[in-house]
């Protein structure tokens, strides 16, 4: 069996979970939230390292103010909770996304977060919130000009330096929850050779069975 290095999560679903049970979608992200701690440990269990999860895109702003406010004032107040526990167990986090748009408190609470675990190893978890795949690209092309990288100096490996998710290596599997079939401008450059897995579970009861599957299926399409 071969354990892919770095899976994506597309964490879809939320909403439709809540809705199953009469309860509101600020409700489905929360027990989509509490339910990231349990499938990382499910990762672990495989000996999977890197774990890139999708919880906000720059598009999710178009979302009922609720809802925004909801998952902005959750980061705000369970991210360091969160981590605590990813830093005790020697997991690195880190955020791939853009600052804008975020409050202070929520940037204070990602870098406090990304500081604390930034000597840990080698597992990562890479929150990817405020991120948007083209918007990335934007940032890496703005600091090329900004910092007068050489045309002929750029390459590959230029890119990848300047990209939020700067020295990990290629996603191999995305696993996406609730049957759709869509990238979702999720780690567009990253992914340029990932297998992808859709899997109809809604993120709140994807469980062992899901993350195995993924990697079983992710086993046949690297032998074909
Ligand atoms: C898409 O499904 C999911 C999201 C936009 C958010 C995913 C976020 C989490 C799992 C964690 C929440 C993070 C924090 C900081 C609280 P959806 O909810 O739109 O589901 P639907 O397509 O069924 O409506």
């Amino acid at each position: 069996m071969i354990v892919p290095k770095h899976i994506g999560l597309i964490m879809d679903g939320n909403g439709r979970w809540a809705q199953q049970r009469g309860l509101s979608r600020s409700a489905g992200h929360k027990a989509g939230f509490e339910h990231i701690p349990p499938v990382l440990e499910i990762c672990h269990d495989l000996g999977i390292q890197i774990v890139s999860a999708y919880a906000w895109s720059t598009e999710n702003w178009n979302r009922p103010k609720a809802e925004v406010g909801y998952i902005m004032h959750s980061l705000e107040k369970y991210l360091s909770e969160f981590v605590k526990e990813l830093h005790k167990r020697g997991v690195r986090f880190i955020h791939s996304g853009r600052r804008d748009r975020l409050s202070s408190k929520a940037l204070r609470v990602l870098d406090e977060a990304v500081t604390l675990t930034e000597h840990n190893g080698p597992e990562i978890f890479n929150f990817v919130f405020n991120y948007g795949g083209r918007a990335e690209l934007v940032n890496v092309t703005r600091k090329l000009l900004a910092e007068h990288v050489k045309l002929e100096t750029i390459s590959e490996s230029t890119i990848n330096h300047y990209l939020w998710t700067t020295g990990l290596p290629d996603v191999d599997l995305i696993i996406r929850t609730s049957g759709e079939h869509r990238l979702s401008n999720f780690l567009l450059w990253q992914s340029a050779y990932a297998c992808v897995y859709v899997t109809q579970t809604y993120w709140p009861d994807v469980g062992r069975d899901d993350i195995e599957a993924a990697v079983k299926y992710y086993n046949e399409a690297m032998v074909k």
